[in-house]
């Protein structure tokens, strides 16, 4: 049934503090390490969205504990490679490409078959990304439709380590390779181009066997694998993918401020913040500290009049891959023409992201020059809606949900934005948080 958001008013100025849920990547990434540490761990402030839900499913199909307590998560595992046994097992991965890229490292060792489905809009999404370095690893892999979902994996005990080269600076490529290194006894080497470093941290922390070099455009990891770990408990700062939704409403909006706190400020995420800052945004960090080798800081913003192009330069896609399109609305509302390059990935996001950026900018009246891996904004800071901007037909695409939301509250007009549920898989909390700014 097609019943869509509709916002027809502008937000009024705001001066709050606000905090933003739990970061995404860390708590797939903390329940998928837990599931193969020796005893109990826990996670407070753990994202509860559909993604973290699906990535509790698929462990508990393979016999993982888990328990929801007042205010944490419980998981407890035998260790490492203790899934249980059972046959026909079926994955859900839900619309989560994390999760269904990241597990998939785990069962190179579960000698029976499983099979991965997902919703739609995931298997859209390519896996050969991961089954091509997993198969070297000894797994195999079948798959009705070439390398998308469902597919079904086979692995097998004695998995060999690899040698991989990631050249996409795929995060979820990189960390799936590390998850299956983590159970294959000898030594794997990776060489990585830059990407989120989160599986790295909570490695050093939970010190498993890994190396890292740090070259200028990419890392040397080395793992060395069948080491045990212990059960741990982790603290799940706010994510930074989330804030950004909230810290450019701010900064497209008038005379408001807002304080979000104890984002997790890794600066493999933080592209957003230096690409807003070279646009002329005021943000700053405050209160800056260290968790578990994880940086949180609190983080301040005002709004800015004066918002200016930019020829964004393409080592920072990485550090900013989820936060495009909200980047591609300040750039409409931005004074001059902006250029943004080497960005095919985004199309290989839960929808074409770079394609559909540029489809509801163009609704707005905003001039785009679009390529399958670039996009040149031709910005209006006066930018008036005239007619209604129906936002459909995205595969229920979170992001594009909210930064229609976002948009619509900073330029104005009459919006009706359909699939308002899509929020639940990364960020349930994003219409609530937004009501309290307008209070
Ligand atoms: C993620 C990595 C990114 C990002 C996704 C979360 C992760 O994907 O887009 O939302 O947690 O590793 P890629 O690594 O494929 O770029």
């Amino acid at each position: 049934m097609y019943s869509p958001f509709i916002i027809k008013k502008k937000i009024n100025s705001f001066n709050k503090t606000i905090h933003v849920s739990g970061d995404k990547s860390l708590s797939i990434r903390w329940a998928l390490l837990a599931s193969q540490a020796k005893g109990k761990s826990r996670a407070y402030n753990l994202l509860k969205s559909l993604d973290v839900i699906s990535t509790l499913n698929c462990l508990k199909k393979l016999g993982i504990k888990i328990n929801f307590k007042n205010n944490f998560c419980e998981i407890e595992s035998d260790g490492l490679n203790t899934f249980k046994n059972k046959k026909n097992i079926i994955l859900n991965s839900g619309n989560s490409g994390t999760l269904g890229r990241l597990i998939l490292g785990l069962l190179v060792h579960y000698n029976n078959k499983i099979k991965m489905i997902g919703d739609r809009s995931l298997s859209k999404r390519d896996f050969s990304r991961v089954t091509i370095p997993l198969k070297k690893f000894g797994a195999s892999f079948t798959h009705k439709s070439k390398s998308k979902l469902p597919i079904v994996i086979t692995g097998l005990k004695n998995a060999k380590p690899i040698k991989y080269y990631e050249k996409k600076g795929s995060a979820q490529c990189k960390s799936s390779v590390m998850l299956a290194a983590l159970n294959t006894k000898g030594e794997t080497f990776i060489k990585a181009k830059k990407s989120r470093d989160h599986t790295e941290i909570l490695f050093k922390y939970l010190k498993i066997p890994i190396k890292i070099k740090k070259r200028k455009n990419f890392d040397l990891i080395k793992i060395n694998g069948g080491h045990q770990f212990s059960g741990f408990n982790y603290n799940i700062p706010s994510d930074i993918s989330s804030s950004a939704f909230f810290i450019v409403l701010t900064l497209l909006s008038k005379k408001s401020q807002l304080t979000i706190k104890n984002v997790n400020i890794n600066s493999s995420r933080i592209g957003v913040i230096t690409i807003l800052k070279k646009m002329g945004a005021k943000i700053i960090l405050k209160n800056k500290k260290i968790y578990k080798g994880e940086k949180i800081a609190n983080i301040f913003i005002k709004s800015t009049k004066n918002i200016k192009a930019i020829n964004c330069p393409k080592s920072l896609n990485s550090q900013a891959i989820d936060e495009f399109l909200l980047i591609f609305l300040v750039a409409a509302k931005a004074k001059g023409i902006s250029s943004f390059k080497d960005l095919s990935e985004l199309n290989q996001k839960e929808s074409p992201r770079l394609k559909l950026g540029s489809k509801i900018l163009n609704l707005m009246g905003i001039k785009t020059i679009l390529t399958n891996s670039s996009i040149k904004i031709f910005g209006n800071p006066n930018i008036k809606i005239k007619n209604v901007i129906k936002i459909k037909d995205y595969l229920k695409d979170h992001r594009i949900f909210m930064m229609s939301v976002i948009s619509a509250l900073t330029i104005g007009g009459h919006w009706k934005i359909s699939d308002p549920d899509s929020i639940k898989t990364s960020f349930p909390d994003f219409l609530k948080l937004i009501n309290k700014l307008k209070k």
